[in-house]
Parts: structure tokens; C-alpha cells; sequence
């Protein structure tokens, strides 16, 4: 394997033997790997030499498969990426000492939200009650029953998303503090239990927010991400939030706000912190 540094050129020379000097600028510069797992973004004056070029990807960055990276769909949030090189899109991905098993074909698992999973490992505290409604592979949730050692209820509407998020409670050993259900969290029916609530989705969050209210104690938070137009920005996404939480008799504090990326042109993914109050 050799140096970072060495990687580039290497691709290049190997790929100089089937694409022009044209194509050869074209190659993807930047690339994602999840495990062993490569994505690779490809132009479409690539697609003739798409299987050249990802087997020679391959081979210098060492990885079993590559996938073209596409876009991320629907309510389940499935990537349905191309697989261009190798069969095998399962994979174990290692986080900040976390284990993520996945399928990242078809799960997806952003590089960009890094930083939101590891500020999760700080925030929760022993034995605190989590309850994530969007728990995905346990994307969120894993890092608080790992390094916070809390108390996770974890639900996940997919069952193929549900299948990976069981085994890594038991790959990572939290069994004794952190289950799953494979339900709509809609259907959940725990009330005023939880001490902080993650709503780790996004476009359509806000549609979610009273039931997080019904899931919270009184002076829980709620981590609430959503997805925002930059001209709707400071104001949103808290504005919707507190709007809706009033609506249904509560009291908010905003305690933090990040912006976690840039998720379209002009649209940004925002994590708000939020205490709420019963009044
Ligand atoms: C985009 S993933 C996010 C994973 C993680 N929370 C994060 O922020 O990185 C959202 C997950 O929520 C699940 N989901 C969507 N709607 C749901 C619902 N109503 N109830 C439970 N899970 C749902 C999807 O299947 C998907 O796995």
C-alpha cells in the first residue's frame, strides 16, 4: 500500500494505458471509504471505463468493492448505490473505537457527520434514557451506550437498516443497556421518559417533533436536525421548533446549534439542542 501522497499519481499512471489526458483529469480526486468499502464519485464521461477505473481503485487503495456514489432517496434514506468492482457491499466501519456494520449499498453512512457522532459520545451521561427515533445502523445512538454509557431505546422503520443496528449492539457488547425495536417511531408508545430524544433525520423532521415532545421528561432535550434553505437561516430550524412545541404547551431553551453540512445548493443539514419545559 503505499503513501497517501503516492496514491494520485499511482491511479493515474496505472489508468494513463486506457484514457486519454482528458479522462485522466476527470478521475475522481476525492473518495469515501466505509470499512473496506470504497465510494467513489464518477462523472459521466467516465461511465465506458467506469469497471477499468474501479478496479484500479481497488487494487492501490486496497478495499474488497467500490460503489458509485448516487443519490440518497426516500423515507428510508437508502443510498442504492452501483456496485462497480467486487460483490461484497457489507462491511464493518470503525468510528472513534465505535463498530458500524452496514450494507453501504444500500445504507448511508455520511463522512460529514463525524463530528455530530462523536460530540454524541460526549454529551450523554451514565445511565441517562436516550431514546433515538431514526437509529439507523445506531449512526447516533451507538457512540452514547459505548463511551457514555447510557441507556439506549432505539427505533429503526427499515427492517433491512433494523437487521445491521441488532448486530452491532451485540458487536459492540452495550446488550445490557441499549435495545432496538423495528417499529414507525410514531408507534412508540413510551411517554414523558426520556431524559434526551435524537431526531437524527432529515427534510421532513419537523413532522416528527410532536411526538418527541410526548417521548421527553420534562426538562429532557432533544437533539432536532433538519434540513435548511440558508435565506431561512438563523431563524430556522429553531423557529419551527419552538413554534410547534408551543403550540403543544411547551417551553423551549436553545442550548446549542451547529451546522452539521452543506446538504444541497443553498441547503444546509442544522442540529439544534433544545430543553424543553411542560408549562
Ligand atoms: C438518515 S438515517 C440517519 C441515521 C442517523 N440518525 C444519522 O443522523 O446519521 C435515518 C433513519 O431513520 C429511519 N426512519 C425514517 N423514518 C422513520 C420512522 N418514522 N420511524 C423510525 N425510523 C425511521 C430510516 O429508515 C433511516 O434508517
Amino acid at each position: 500500500m503505499p503513501g497517501t501522497q503516492l496514491i494520485k499519481p499511482r491511479i493515474r499512471e496505472i489508468l494513463s494505458e486506457d484514457l486519454t489526458p482528458e479522462l485522466l483529469d476527470m478521475l475522481p480526486k476525492h473518495w469515501v471509504r466505509i470499512g473496506d468499502v470504497l465510494i467513489l464519485p464518477l462523472r459521466p464521461e467516465l461511465e465506458p471505463y467506469k469497471e477499468r477505473i474501479a478496479e484500479v481503485y481497488a487494487r492501490v487503495l486496497n478495499v474488497k468493492t467500490v460503489v458509485r456514489k448516487g443519490r440518497i432517496k426516500g423515507e428510508f434514506r437508502e443510498t442504492n448505490y452501483e456496485v462497480l468492482y467486487g460483490n461484497d457491499t457489507v462491511t464493518t466501519h470503525v468510528e472513534n473505537g465505535v463498530k458500524y456494520r452496514l450494507d453501504v449499498a444500500r445504507i448511508m453512512f455520511s463522512p460529514a457527520n463525524v463530528r455530530e457522532r462523536i460530540r454524541m459520545a460526549g454529551v450523554a451521561k451514565p445511565g441517562e434514557l436516550v431514546v433515538d427515533m431514526f437509529a439507523g445502523v445506531g449512526h447516533l445512538s451507538l457512540p452514547m451506550a459505548v463511551h457514555g454509557k447510557a441507556r439506549v431505546v432505539a427505533l429503526e422503520k427499515s427492517p433491512y437498516t433494523f437487521r445491521f443496528l441488532v448486530e452491532n449492539i451485540e458487536l459492540n457488547r452495550v446488550r445490557d443497556r441499549m435495545t432496538a425495536y423495528n417499529i414507525d417511531n410514531r408507534d412508540f408508545p413510551g411517554e414523558n421518559i426520556a431524559d434526551r430524544v435524537l431526531m437524527g433525520y432529515v427534510v421532513k423532521t419537523h413532522e416528527f417533533i410532536p411526538k418527541a415532545l410526548s417521548i421527553v421528561r420534562d426538562g429532557g432535550i432533544i437533539h432536532y436536525h433538519n434540513t435548511v434553505p440558508a435565506k431561512l437561516m438563523p431563524e430556522e430550524p429553531f423557529g419551527t421548533f419552538r413554534r410547534v412545541a408551543e403550540e403543544h404547551g411547551y417551553r423551549v431553551e436553545k442550548l446549542n446549534e451547529l451546522v452539521i453540512k452543506r446538504y444541497a445548493p443553498g441547503v444546509w443539514h442544522v442540529v439544534v439542542d433544545v430543553r424543553v419545559f411542560r408549562e
